[in-house]
């Protein structure tokens, strides 16, 4: 068998930053002791699908619950450091949340792929989990195209260089806690959910002012 000599450099990559909040279980509790009961019984901000719910997807999450302002800080300022210091986005504005809503699974829940419009840094702070609990994200070059291209499906395997550039997704485990930023256009979901009142809260944020293109009205 033919020796050859060879070397693979990785030319770019895909970051998921991965932030810890020690105060996880005050959103937690909030979420169980409040929102879930407020939310279905008497307010219309609840949206259903398989075992899914969103809540304050259409409405202000944080005026809702004035004690959660430590939290937006909190994901603003972590957006901050994401964002500026290790995406290297020096040029633009401080971080804002633009949207920002709880996600409650039941077994058997799936997310399908997707990914967030009309914004730039996206995350997902995890409240309840166990040890089933994961996400999904996909392949930015494997996600849809506007024109034909030829596509062929790479065995999702570690081969036996090393090598995964041919995974075209990646699962990741989550812990109550953990908060993951992403660049918002990254694709990512689950399917059938093994945790029993999985909770997570998702945002979106964009900077106060991007280059020369546009400011957030204050
Ligand atoms: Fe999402």
């Amino acid at each position: 068998m033919t020796q050859y000599r060879w070397e693979s450099l990785g030319l770019f990559s895909v970051p998921l930053i991965k932030l810890k909040l020690d105060r996880s279980e005050e959103v937690r509790e909030l979420f169980f002791s409040r929102v879930q009961n407020l939310s279905q019984a008497q307010t219309n901000t609840a949206s259903n699908t398989d075992n899914l719910t969103h809540y304050h997807n259409d409405s202000n999450v944080f005026s809702t619950y004035p004690e959660l302002s430590w939290l937006k800080r909190w994901i603003e300022e972590s957006a901050g450091f994401v964002y500026h210091d290790l995406l290297n986005y020096k040029r633009s504005g401080a971080m804002k949340l633009v949207s920002a809503w709880f996600n409650l699974a039941q077994a058997g829940a799936s997310q399908t792929k997707h990914a967030h419009a009309n914004s730039l840094l996206s995350g997902t702070l995890y409240l309840n989990t166990d040890k089933e609990t994961s996400i999904t994200f996909y392949h930015p070059l494997t996600t849809g195209s506007l024109h034909n291209e030829l596509f062929d499906q790479a065995v999702q395997k570690h081969n036996e260089h090393g090598l995964q550039y041919h995974f075209t997704q990646v699962e990741i485990s989550v812990k109550q806690g953990e908060c993951l930023f992403w660049p918002s256009r990254l694709a990512h979901g689950y399917s059938n959910n093994r945790t029993n009142n999985r909770l997570s809260f998702s945002f979106n944020l964009m900077p106060e002012r991007l280059n020369s293109v546009y400011q957030i009205l204050n």
